[in-house]
């Protein structure tokens, strides 16, 4: 049983949840419903390999689903997206009769699961989406994303490559659950070996971009 359906077998009102998250999410490889999708993979890994028993799941999957659903409006509102989509997700689940402690619990998480805020996870499963969001920043897919997202952004090679170097290969250091570290510290070879290789290919042609 996925993540998503062990959720939907507590909260019935979960499959209208996932259904909107996913039209509003859209196909953006990179920050969109595939995005959603991947870290809800890494947040199941973690809670099989932590064996948590004490989740809540309906939180945790809509949580997840929700977390970058205000990134798209970050620019034009000046704000960071972990505000806005904690917001927007407030609003919906209120709308559809959802508790206020439950609502809170999904902001808070989503609150936290940004590397650039700095907001510290206290709960659970902020923890988990934390590293399961981080977890789809690095390896091959990590890599993939950057070069996605930069080509959207016009973003160059240098500053894509840099943009590796100032964060990304820092996130192993931000993971809460020993397994998710574990899994970090093995992809975070693949961008170590990526950045190497494009260094080594520059240094060959004598280029510097
Ligand atoms: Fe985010
Ligand atoms: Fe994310």
């Amino acid at each position: 049983m996925s993540l998503f359906e062990k959720a939907a077998s507590v909260e019935p009102k979960l499959a209208e949840v996932l259904a909107i998250a996913e039209l509003a999410m859209g196909d953006d490889q990179a920050h969109g419903w595939p995005h959603v999708v991947r870290a809800s993979k890494y947040a199941e890994a973690i809670v099989i390999s932590e064996e948590l028993h004490d989740v809540n799941w309906p939180v945790l999957c809509i949580a997840i689903a929700l977390h970058d659903v205000g990134r798209s409006k970050e620019k034009a509102l000046g704000r960071h997206h972990s505000f806005i989509s904690a917001e927007m997700a407030g609003n919906m689940l209120i709308r559809m009769g959802f508790s206020h402690g439950f609502t809170d619990c999904v902001k808070k998480a989503i609150l936290a699961h940004s590397y650039s805020l700095k907001v510290r996870p206290e709960t659970i499963e902020s923890k988990i989406l934390s590293d399961a969001d981080k977890l789809d920043a690095i390896g091959a897919i990590g890599i993939a994303r950057v070069l996605y997202t930069s080509c959207g952004m016009r973003r160059g090679f240098k500053e894509s490559i840099e943009h590796f170097r100032q964060k990304i290969i820092k996130l192993p250091d931000y993971m809460y659950f020993k397994s998710a570290k574990k899994i970090a510290v093995k992809l975070i070879e693949e961008v170590n070996t990526f950045i190497q290789w494009y260094e080594e290919q520059s240094f060959l042609l004598e280029i510097n971009i």
